[in-house]
């Protein structure tokens, strides 16, 4: 496993994801054990992308529960349909929110927060784990980071 993350020093979004994706997955394709592996997702994410808060919940019986996570302290428990996670649980597709304040029933864990995407990825067809995203500026995230990130997801998913 390589010890260190190589970041591209482009401000360029598309390309740090370009270059982070491929180690992620060479990262989490020898390791069995999913929670390190979530573990160093989140940590990968928050030091090329720059994210404010960045971490997965997981879908454990009829909640979504806190996993692995870089960022602020958060919220541990969402109900099904419930803010911007619980609806990407219900709705089995990624949320774009561009305004948090503008989505009806969003869960603020913290006031700095803005806009946020959440993604799922599937077992069985099943939503299994949500991905979620803060950002501490207005309309923060667009087609290329639900692209990459989706594909990230996908990655996520062998892992499941
Ligand atoms: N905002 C999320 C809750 C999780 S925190 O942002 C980390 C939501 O509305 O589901």
């Amino acid at each position: 496993m390589a010890e260190e993350l190589i970041v591209a020093s482009s401000t360029n979004k598309e390309e740090r994801y370009k270059i982070l994706i491929p180690q992620i997955k060479s990262l989490v394709e020898g390791e069995p054990d999913l929670i390190a592996n979530l573990a160093n997702v989140a940590a990968a994410l928050k030091q090329t992308m720059d994210f404010f808060w960045v971490g997965f919940y997981l879908v454990k019986e009829n909640q979504l529960v806190l996993g692995p996570f870089q960022g602020p302290i958060a919220c541990t428990r969402i109900d099904f349909g419930k803010g911007v996670c619980g609806t990407a649980w219900k709705e089995k597709k990624t949320m774009l929110v561009p305004d948090v304040e503008k989505f009806p029933g969003h869960i603020s864990c913290n006031s700095c927060s803005r806009s946020e995407i959440v993604l799922p990825a599937f077992k069985n067809n099943q939503v299994a784990l949500v991905l979620d995203v803060d950002s501490e500026r207005l309309n923060d995230f667009d087609e290329t980071d639900q692209k990459s990130l989706e594909e990230l997801m996908r990655i996520l998913e062998n892992c499941l």
